[in-house]
């Protein structure tokens, strides 16, 4: 049954629900279909065909064939169509917002946030793309020179989460344009509408046939979908935004290729508040890093750690805050929280939460299920004094439940911050310098974020380490994962 684009759409081409292949919405062959869900109102806005293994191929053979040309497409060239590309999501922000809260159900002022950030990527490396620079190295042999190139690598598999339709998207896809690459991109079965609507956005940029191929899967088959791409010899980059032990198994899967990888995966941020801290900064951006997207990003705060004497005066100005909260349905006026992708977010906090009352945690804020606005609506939940050994510190919560401790002493703290496999992002509320350095210094993490709460930016390298994983996108360092250092020796040059 065809559901109707929304009525609010200004621009209804924007609204694609085929797999975008060679520059054509095609229609798929595949006879199963499966069905996309606003978890705001659990109605079915969209029924996407559910792609075949073949046609996975060809839409792989056919970025392989488009590489050829497209490598050779002069960067300037490409930088114009990333820069025309950044100005039609602009013209087009309104609805591309409205398509992402439909879709994801976070609220209209962060889909619209979302917008402009992932188009920021495009502006940037409109930029980059005429600055890869390669170097001229003086050899041993004084009679030749070494230079090197930064070449595409060739066709990429970008692997992209529901958390930020637009952004992951356009974080992966601008490197690679900017660099020459073409990208086969599977979107997350639940939100495959931004990236769509991306796509017919990069055709009306100039984007050839098959530098952008956007195929369709559901949730049962994507895994089908991301071996196919991790075992593709056509394929020699994969870019994979998600969890850990899905990281893990993608590239078991790109191991027979031996292919160059991207990892961004889980995180278990620590915030760390000390007394030294501007304290009204350290709770609003601390809600922030928390609560953004309802705790649905890889960079949230997951571990709120405050020290001893600023720790009541935090708590409690933290649940003021928190009674601020508007939730409800994202595209409602005043909304400033929208609701979960899925009951199976909600699981996750309730049973982190129970744990941690188990083993002694405190109740600062007492959230818990709306079902008078919907089953994938959930008020946010905060705890205090968590005992260390709580899952909730351990463990990814993806969710609104802030798990507040306090702490006495600096190295203690430390210890415990980096005591997790994961390595994502951190933040560090002081005004003291020496606390500043020590902790961003020793932090094992990508990213630390000082005296801030919301840090990315389309300039900032983008990464983790450890089991957080590896890579960087965006900034200058975006474009190394895009490329391959290329030596050429000059011989003989002063016959
Ligand atoms: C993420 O953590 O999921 C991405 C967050 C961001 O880029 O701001």
């Amino acid at each position: 049954m065809p559901y109707s684009p929304p009525e609010q759409l200004k621009n209804k081409n924007l609204w694609q629900t085929n797999p975008f292949i060679n520059n054509e919405f095609i229609t798929s062959p595949s006879t199963k279909t499966f069905q996309v869900v606003n978890p705001a109102t659990e109605q079915i806005i969209a029924e996407c065909p559910e792609q075949t293994a073949e046609e996975i191929d060809e839409a792989i053979k056919s970025s392989y064939d488009a590489f050829e040309k497209f490598r050779k497409t002069h960067p300037h060239d490409r930088s114009k169509m990333l820069r025309k590309l950044y100005n039609l999501i602009h013209e087009n922000l309104e609805d591309l917002a409205l398509i992402l809260t439909l879709e994801n159900g976070k609220c209209l002022t962060d889909a619209k946030g979302e917008i402009n950030y992932g188009a920021s990527y495009f502006e940037w490396f409109a930029e980059e793309s005429k600055r890869t620079y390669g170097e001229v190295i003086q050899p041993t042999n004084p009679n030749n020179k070494i230079i090197t190139l930064k070449q595409p690598v060739g066709v990429v598999g970008l692997l992209c989460p529901f958390n930020f339709p637009n952004a992951m998207s356009t974080r992966k896809a601008a490197p690679a344009w900017a660099v020459g690459c073409t990208c086969i991109l599977k979107p997350d079965a639940q939100t495959p509408l931004s990236s769509l609507a991306l796509a017919y956005l990069s055709k009306e940029a100039g984007f050839p046939p098959g530098v952008f191929n956007v195929v369709l899967a559901s949730t049962e088959s994507t895994p089908m979908v991301g071996k196919k791409i991790c075992e593709s010899n056509y394929i020699k980059k994969v870019s994979f935004t998600g969890s850990t032990p899905v990281g893990k198994l993608l590239m078991q899967q790109s191991s027979s290729s031996l292919k160059k990888l991207s990892m961004e995966l889980g995180g278990n941020a620590p915030i760390i508040v000390f007394d030294d801290c501007d304290l009204e900064l350290a709770v609003t951006q601390s809600i922030a890093s928390k609560f953004r997207s309802l705790g649905q990003t890889c960079v949230c705060a997951n571990r709120i750690f405050v020290q001893s004497g600023v720790y009541d005066k935090f708590c409690s100005r933290f649940a003021e805050e928190i009674a601020r909260f508007k939730i409800g349905n994202g595209l409602e006026s005043g909304v400033t929280h929208g609701c979960l992708i899925n009951t199976k977010a909600i699981d996750k906090v309730e049973s982190q939460m129970q744990d941690a009352l188990q083993k002694g945690a405190k109740i600062l804020v007492k959230g818990g299920k709306l079902p008078e606005l919907g089953k994938n609506f959930y008020s946010p939940s905060a705890l205090y004094d968590v005992p260390y050994d709580s899952l909730v510190f351990h463990e990814e919560t993806f969710g609104p439940l802030a798990a507040i401790a306090k702490f006495e002493n600096r190295d203690e703290i430390l210890k415990i911050c980096n005591d997790t496999p994961y390595g994502l992002a951190s933040y560090v509320f002081s005004e003291s310098l020496n606390n500043i350095w020590y902790m961003s210094e020793y932090l094992e993490t990508g990213m630390v974020s000082v005296n801030t709460g919301v840090f990315t930016d389309c300039s900032l390298p983008f990464g983790g380490v450890k089991e957080s994983g590896f890579g960087r996108e965006g900034s200058l360092h975006g474009i190394d994962d895009y490329t391959y250092v290329k030596s050429i020796n000059l011989g003989n040059v002063y016959r």
